[in-house]
């Protein structure tokens, strides 16, 4: 068995912002549910779940794993392994291949399943073969899943999966759709620790802007590291307006170019970031996640899902944060990836 106390300790000094021991251990467990679990993305996910990654050490979970007819007995073994780990956080497990089965009453979807895209393509390439797993994921959850679901999409192209499945659960509250720009998050700021040689934890405020793409925006005009801010501790303006961009933009290709397939354990482990923050809150830090557009927040067009920089409550509410002042170059690249949204949006559902 895992000693819970060292896993909290080895954590905490990680730095990760786990909530205190629960004074009542016997809080009901959270019902999570996985797409492609038996995929690349799917087992480090749900190895990082059972250890506590997601919801802390405490809280226990049962798993709801998806897969394709065909994925079965790769699931079967996935399962194994889960079993083998002993973790006890894991309450039950419940291998399913009906995502009308999976989905039930679940309080959180994690939705990978769904094809990654091989070397020379974009990730918009992949909307004909994905978007339709998305529909039916989305009507299977608008008949089973809790109201209350707080839905992640990590499947390509995220953005746009997200406002399609969203678009076939009409009755499921479209700010519980959300597609995950924390991995691009986390690239932003290990790139900047590596080149100041600050430590992450003290790297704050940078944004991702729009799209899962090769258009997003990494922002660090309002950034700071140390309480500094940044562009002054960098000190290289032509560094961060063009190579650190692109870095960003472009480091999923640069990985499927070094590892002929797409990242995995680096996805898994900021799908875990994301629904952390989104189920605990972010205690006033601001973080980034793609969610839908009222076309009220800084230009962004109304009706797709587009990342913003926010704050999330304990209650698990997200808020954009607003009243950022956007400079000329910054409007520029906000429009050119919420205009590529926009034309994702008319491909996939012809709006
Ligand atoms: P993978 O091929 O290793 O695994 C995908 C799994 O999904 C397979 O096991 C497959 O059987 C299963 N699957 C396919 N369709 C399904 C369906 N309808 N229902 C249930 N399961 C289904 O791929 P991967 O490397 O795990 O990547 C998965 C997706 O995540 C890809 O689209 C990839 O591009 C994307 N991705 C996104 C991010 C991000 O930051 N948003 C990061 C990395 C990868
Ligand atoms: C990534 O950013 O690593 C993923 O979206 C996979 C990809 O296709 O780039």
């Amino acid at each position: 068995m895992v000693d819970n106390t060292l896993l909290v300790g080895r954590l905490q000094q990680l730095g990760r912002h786990f909530p205190a021991v629960p004074k009542n251990l016997e809080t009901a467990p959270i019902r999570v549910a996985v797409t492609g679990a038996a995929g690349q993305i799917g087992s480090f996910l749900v190895n990082f779940i059972s250890q506590g990654r997601m919801f802390g050490p405490y809280q226990k979970v049962i798993l709801q794993l998806i897969e394709l007819p065909q994925a079965e007995k790769a699931l079967a073994g996935t399962i194994m392994e889960l079993n083998d780990g002993a973790y006890p956080c894991v309450h039950q497990i419940i291998p399913c291949t009906d995502p009308m089965d999976g989905f039930k009453d679940c309080d959180v979807a994690v939705l990978v399943g769904a094809r990654p895209r091989g070397p020379g393509m974009e990730r918009a390439d992949l909307l004909q073969a994905n978007a339709k797993i998305f529909q039916a994921q989305g009507a299977a959850l608008d008949k089973v899943a809790k109201k209350s679901v707080k839905v992640l999409v990590v499947g390509n192209p995220a953005n746009t999966n997200a406002l399609i499945a969203s678009h076939y659960a009409p009755s499921i509250p479209k700010k519980n759709f959300t597609a995950l720009t924390r991995l691009d998050l986390n690239r932003a700021d290990s790139q900047i620790a590596s080149k100041t040689g600050a430590a992450v934890a003290d790297i704050k405020d940078i944004i991702i802007w729009g799209n899962h793409s090769a258009t997003q925006y990494p922002d660090v005009n309002h950034a700071t590291i140390g309480g500094k801010p940044l562009r002054e501790v960098v000190n290289d303006n032509e560094y961060l307006n063009g190579p650190y961009i692109t870095k960003v933009q472009k480091r999923g290709a640069e990985i499927i170019g070094a590892c002929g397939k797409s990242s995995a354990a680096s996805a898994a482990n900021a799908a875990c970031d994301h629904v952390h923050d989104w189920w605990y809150g972010t205690s006033g830090k601001c973080t980034s996640m793609g969610v839908i557009s009222d076309g009220n927040s800084y230009g962004a067009p109304e009706g797709i899902i587009y990342s913003f920089p926010m704050t999330i409550n304990h209650e698990g509410e997200w808020k954009i944060v607003d009243g950022l002042t956007i400079d000329e170059m910054s409007r520029k690249r906000m429009d050119a990836t919420g205009k590529e949204l926009v034309e994702e949006r008319k491909m996939a559902l012809g709006i």
